[in-house]
């Protein structure tokens, strides 16, 4: 039998989604069983283990046994849940800024592990950067490897819905963050963060700058808290030093481009390519931009039912996207 001190450490574990901790007791009930000569229970309890943790390794395969827990009430009003669908894997970024991202995910999946040694696992984090560059698909990717689930807030939304009333509206939602863990991106993070031309009548958004960094440097529960802006320059730089990593996206680098167009062409059937060319018509745009420039010119091949995707075609529809976004 389980001793009250495993069950108890076993329960923290599920509470707090560290499944590697979880396992470790399982098998720990297991070996003690094991010395007691109960051979078959033994086997069993490390048997249900390994599907558990294949099942965990196969993605997309079952909801998260954490995954069950969900915003009740008004919280759930405010928190919007986005689809978690990427994985980390799936971000093309340089790889200093892949590794910082590697390495959040690596520290939230040995949460126990770093505590154990008093030691504070990431989970404030401030990403800045460009539209398109990977915020939210980072904070996506970061909930589905984690088999969280992923809340966005609209911090401008926030306070123009509920003008007056959003240092409460605020609390509730950080009553959940530290209630449920989970992902939850603050959207829109300038909008409260900017701080510099900050004059009488904007008081409630300095209250409630003051109380979210207040929530943050006291967050309860294991939950990641992003604050995600298009304006890191805006920022206070005094700000920076309330999270634990700050992230700064950028537009991609030319062997970004050419990575994020031959993700989203995958196995489309393609002329040889010139790269040099397309490359060329890329240049400046965001990874979003190109993506969405491959989704047209593949649109185009399948609409004009042409054998292979040509070069002309992706420049034709890179151009289009430039010229979109400078009309
Ligand atoms: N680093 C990246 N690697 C691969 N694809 C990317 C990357 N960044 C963005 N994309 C593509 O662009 C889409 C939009 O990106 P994302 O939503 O992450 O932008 P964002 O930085 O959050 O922008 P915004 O500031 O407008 O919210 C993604 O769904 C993905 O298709
Ligand atoms: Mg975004």
């Amino acid at each position: 039998m389980a001793t009250a001190t495993q069950i108890k450490s076993l329960l923290q574990s599920h509470g707090s989604g560290d499944d590697e901790r979880f396992y470790a007791i399982a098998l720990q009930v297991a070996a003690a069983e094991a010395r007691r000569g109960h051979e078959a229970l033994a086997a069993e309890i490390k048997k249900l283990v390994d599907q558990a943790k294949q099942r965990k390794a196969t993605p997309k395969s079952v909801p998260s046994i954490f995954h069950v827990a969900q915003p009740q009430g008004e919280a759930a009003e405010l928190l919007e849940e986005a689809a978690a669908t990427w994985k980390v894997k799936d971000l093309i970024l340089p790889q200093p800024l892949r590794d910082r991202v590697s390495r959040i995910l690596e520290e939230q999946q040995h949460l126990s592990r770093l505590r154990e040694h008093g030691l504070h696992p990431r989970q404030r984090l401030l990403f800045t950067g460009p539209p398109g560059c990977g915020k939210t698909m980072t904070a996506s990717a970061l909930a589905n490897d984690l088999r969280l689930p992923l809340f966005v807030v609209r911090l401008d939304s926030l306070i123009t819905r509920y003008l007056g009333e959003s240092l409460s509206k605020l609390r509730i939602i950080f009553d959940t963050v530290n209630s449920t863990r989970a992902v939850y991106l603050f959207d829109e993070f300038d909008s409260i963060g900017y701080t510099r031309d900050f004059t009488g009548d904007v008081g409630e958004m300095r209250r409630l700058l003051n109380s979210f960094l207040t929530f943050i440097e006291k967050l309860s529960s294991n939950s990641l808290v992003i604050a995600a802006t298009n304006h890191g320059d805006r920022l206070d730089k005094a700000l920076y030093r309330r999270f634990d990593d700050l992230i700064e996206f950028g537009l991609p680098l030319p062997t970004h481009m050419w990575k994020t167009i031959k993700a989203r062409l995958g196995s489309i059937p393609q002329d040889e390519l010139d790269r040099a060319q397309i490359l060329k018509a890329a240049a400046g745009l965001s990874y979003s931009e190109i993506t969405r420039a491959c989704e047209e010119a593949i649109k185009e091949l399948l609409l004009r039912k042409s054998k292979f995707l040509s070069t002309s075609m992706l420049i034709k529809a890179l151009t289009e996207r430039r010229l979109f976004l400078n009309r």
